[in-house]
C-alpha cells in the first residue's frame, strides 16, 4: 500500500510545522482518546455488571434460604413441594427486575419451572448451566437464543439469564442452580452512564492535551520563525558591513592613488588660467580659459565623488543638533538652483510653516537632501516639476515627526528595483556611481529618519523620509 505517495501525505510534508503538527497529534490523541476510552469504559462496565450479578445471587440465596430448605431440591415427589417454589416466584416478583426462574438439579434436570413443559427436561449441554455446576455465579445475554427457552414468551426478550447456584445450609453439597431471568434495564442505564462519563472524561483530557500541545509547538514555530528572521537579518547586515569595508578599502586606495595627480591638475589648469587671464582677450585665448575652467570643474567633480566614496564607506557618527527643517529645504534647493535651469525643471516648494524642530546630524540630512533632490531633477524630463514638501505628522508609535518627501514628473522607479535602488552601486545611469541613495539612506537611518518610496499622483516618484522629533535643548542650528 503507497500510504506515503498519497497527495495528503505530499501535502503534509510541504505544509507547516504547526500544520504537520495539528494534524499528526490530531490522529495519534484521536486514536489513544478511543483506545482509553475503550478500554476504561469495558473495565468499568465488567465491574458493574459483575457487581450486579452477585448481588442478584446474594438476593436469590437469601430468598431461598427463606422460603426452600434442603430436601426441597431433593424430593421425588416434585408436586408435594411445588407449592414452595411457587411461593418463592411470587415473592420474587415483588422485585420488579427478576421475572422468572427455573431451577436445575445437580445433574443438569429441570425439577421447576412455572412452564411445566420444560420440567424433567435435560439441559446440560449449556455452558453456562456446567460452570453454574461448578459453583459460579453465571450471566448470559444472549440467553432467547438458546433451545430450553423456545417456550419463553417474547416480553421475556432482552432478559439476562443469571444461572446462581444454591448450596445445602451446610455449604457442603450443592443442592441445585437457579436460573433467574432478570430485566437488565437498571443495568443498562449504569453501564450506559459509566460509558457517557468515561467518554467526556476521555475527550475531554484528549481536548485539553491536544489544545495545551498545539499552543505550546506554535509558541515554539514563532520563535523559530522569529529567530530565522533575525538570523537572515544578522546575515544580511553581515555581507553589507563586509561589503562596506572592501568599499572603504577600495576608496581609501583610489583617493590615494588619483588623489594627489587629481590635485596637481587642478592646480596646473588654475595657473594656466591664469596666464590667459593675462593674455591678449583674442577668441582663442577665451577658449583656452573655458577649457581649462572645465578641467578644474571636472576635477572638482571627481573629487567630490571621491569624497562621497569615502564618506559612504567611513564609519558615520551623527552629531545630532536640532534643525528647523524648512530653513534646511530651502539652502539645499537654492544650492542646486543652477542644476534646475540646465535642466529646465521647475522647483515647487509646499512646505508647512511652523513646523516642530527635529534632532539630526545638519551635515548628514543636508548631503541626503541633496542626492534626492539630484536624482529627481535627473529623473524628470525638461517642464517637468519637482516638488519638495514639508508636513508634520502626528508622533505614532516611533516618534517621528516631520515627514519631508521629494517627487517628481519623471519615469517613476518600477517597483522591483525599490528596493534595489538602495543598494551601493545599483544604477541605471550611463555615468552614475549608484552611491547617491544608499548613502542618503544610510544618513537618513543613521539619523533616525525612515526612508520609503511610494507611488505618486503624477507618473513619476515620491521619496519621502520621517525625521524624529527634537530631544535636545541645543539652539537650533544653521546650515553653514
Ligand atoms: N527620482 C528618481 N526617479 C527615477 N529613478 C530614480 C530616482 N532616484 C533614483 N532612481 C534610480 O535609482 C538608481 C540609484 O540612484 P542613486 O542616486 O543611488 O545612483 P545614481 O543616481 O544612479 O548615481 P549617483 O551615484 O551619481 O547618484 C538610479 O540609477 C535610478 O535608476
Ligand atoms: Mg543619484
Amino acid at each position: 500500500m503507497k500510504l506515503w505517495n498519497t497527495p495528503i501525505t505530499s501535502l503534509l510534508a510541504n505544509a507547516s510545522l504547526t500544520v504537520r503538527f495539528a494534524v499528526n497529534s490530531f490522529i495519534c490523541i484521536g486514536i489513544m482518546t478511543s483506545a482509553l476510552w475503550f478500554m476504561v469504559s469495558n473495565y468499568l462496565i465488567n465491574q458493574i455488571v459483575e457487581r450486579e450479578w452477585q448481588t442478584t445471587a446474594q438476593i436469590v440465596r437469601t430468598d431461598v434460604r427463606t422460603f426452600l430448605e434442603d430436601y426441597d431440591f431433593k424430593a421425588q415427589d416434585r408436586k408435594s413441594v411445588g407449592h414452595k417454589f411457587v411461593a418463592l416466584l411470587e415473592h420474587m416478583r415483588l422485585s420488579p427486575d427478576i421475572v422468572r426462574f427455573k431451577v436445575y438439579n445437580p445433574k443438569g434436570i429441570v425439577i421447576w419451572s412455572d412452564d411445566k413443559r420444560l420440567v424433567g427436561k435435560s439441559f446440560i449441554d449449556n455452558p453456562q448451566l456446567q460452570r453454574a455446576l461448578r459453583g459460579q455465579v453465571v450471566a448470559d445475554m444472549s440467553s432467547l437464543e438458546k433451545h430450553e427457552n423456545i417456550f419463553e414468551p417474547k416480553s421475556l426478550s432482552g432478559a439476562v439469564e443469571v444461572y446462581v447456584p444454591i448450596y445445602s445450609e451446610s455449604g457442603r453439597e450443592l443442592l441445585g442452580v437457579f436460573e433467574t431471568y432478570r430485566r437488565p434495564d437498571s443495568i443498562f442505564h449504569a453501564v450506559r452512564e459509566a460509558r457517557a462519563i468515561v467518554l467526556f472524561g476521555a475527550v475531554g483530557g484528549g481536548l485539553l492535551l491536544y489544545v495545551s500541545l498545539f499552543a505550546i509547538v506554535r509558541q515554539a514555530a514563532r520563535k523559530i520563525d522569529e529567530q530565522q528572521e533575525n538570523l537572515l537579518k544578522i546575515q544580511s547586515e553581515l555581507v553589507a558591513s563586509q561589503r562596506m569595508a572592501a568599499v572603504g578599502e577600495m576608496a581609501a586606495a583610489v583617493a590615494h592613488g588619483i588623489g594627489n595627480p587629481l590635485s596637481s591638475i587642478r592646480a596646473a589648469a588654475q595657473v594656466a588660467m591664469l596666464d590667459t587671464a593675462a593674455g591678449d582677450g583674442s577668441a582663442k585665448n577665451q577658449k583656452m580659459t573655458e577649457n581649462l575652467q572645465d578641467i578644474v570643474q571636472q576635477v572638482d567633480r571627481m573629487q567630490r565623488r571621491m569624497q562621497a566614496l569615502l564618506n559612504f564607506a567611513k564609519p558615520l557618527e551623527p552629531r545630532p543638533v536640532p534643525i528647523e527643517i524648512n530653513s534646511l529645504v530651502c539652502d539645499v534647493v537654492e544650492t542646486c538652483r543652477a542644476r534646475f535651469s540646465d535642466a529646465q525643471v521647475t522647483t515647487k516648494l509646499d512646505l508647512e510653516a511652523n513646523l516642530p524642530s527635529v534632532t539630526s546630524d545638519v551635515n548628514h540630512l543636508e548631503q541626503a537632501l541633496m542626492g534626492l533632490i539630484t536624482n529627481a531633477v535627473e529623473a524628470t524630463p525638461r517642464g517637468g516639476i519637482v516638488t519638495v514638501r514639508t508636513r508634520s505628522c502626528s508622533p505614532i508609535g516611533d516618534g517621528k515627526i516631520v515627514e519631508v518627501s521629494i517627487e517628481d514628473t519623471g519615469e517613476g522607479i518600477p517597483i522591483e528595483n525599490r528596493q534595489r535602488v538602495f543598494e551601493p552601486f545599483f544604477t541605471t545611469k550611463p555615468h552614475g556611481t549608484g552611491i547617491g541613495l544608499s548613502l542618503a539612506k544610510k544618513f537618513l537611518e543613521r539619523n533616525g529618519a525612515t526612508i520609503v518610496i511610494s507611488d505618486c499622483s503624477s507618473a513619476g516618484t515620491k521619496i519621502a523620509f520621517t525625521l524624529p522629533r527634537d530631544a535636545g535643548a541645543t539652539p537650533t542650528a544653521k546650515l553653514q
